[in-house]
């Protein structure tokens, strides 16, 4: 027993040491520089599911009707026009490297429509044009969940599923009209990361 007694104060820094680097962590693998992200602090993470709080931020964001990757492309077309014309035409520049791509799914008129925002960086004044609106997300509290491979609609919808099932079993409240999928790769190019998530706003 008295032989573990110094090692308690190591044990603790070396804990400490990684909850103060889990922390600064908050800066994900997948959003290195020169990839420019949302910033957030981590509010809790369990094993099924992570509660994020979102700083303020600005997406430029068009709709398109249906949910297919189809769909997804033609806004992803319209949001690159949109940057080309800014920095063609207004002289701004509205750096590339913004992530993640959030994709959510709206029923209008009982069709499916689907919406598509890239992040605005920080620093950058832009106004809407032709079908590109500009809006802001206000500090926000989100459900996270996590998952692989290449982000389908199929598999989006089963995780966010799967997410409003554990926030139901876990008593959380949450807002029960959308959810957002955040990609971190390209549609077009090389799957690179893999990684998506499904974000849930808190109610
Ligand atoms: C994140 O916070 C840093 C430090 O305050 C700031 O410089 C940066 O612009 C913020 N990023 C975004 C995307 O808001």
């Amino acid at each position: 027993m008295d032989t573990w007694l110094p090692a308690l104060p190591l044990l603790l820094s070396l804990l400490l040491g990684l909850a103060l680097r889990t922390q600064a962590c908050d800066l994900l693998d997948y959003c290195r520089p020169p990839r420019i992200c949302p910033n957030f602090t981590h509010i809790s993470t369990n094993q099924k599911y992570e509660e994020r709080l979102y700083e303020p931020s600005v997406w430029m964001c068009t709709t398109e009707e249906g949910i297919d990757s189809r769909a997804v492309a033609e806004a992803s077309i319209r949001l690159i026009n949109f940057r080309n014309y800014h920095s063609w035409v207004k002289g701004v520049q509205i750096n590339p490297h913004t992530w993640p791509s959030l994709v959510s799914v709206n029923i209008v008129e009982n069709r499916l429509e689907l919406s598509l925002c890239w992040m605005v960086p920080p620093g950058v004044t832009v106004s809407g044009y032709r079908q590109v609106t500009v809006k802001t997300i206000p500090r926000t509290a989100m459900f996270v969940r996590s998952f692989s491979g290449i982000p389908t609609f199929e598999n989006s919808g089963l995780n966010a599923l799967r997410l409003m099932e554990d926030l139901l079993s876990d008593g959380k409240r949450f807002d029960r009209t959308v959810f957002f999928r955040a990609s971190y790769d390209s549609p077009f190019g090389i799957i690179f990361f893999k990684h998506n998530e499904i974000w849930i706003p808190k109610a």
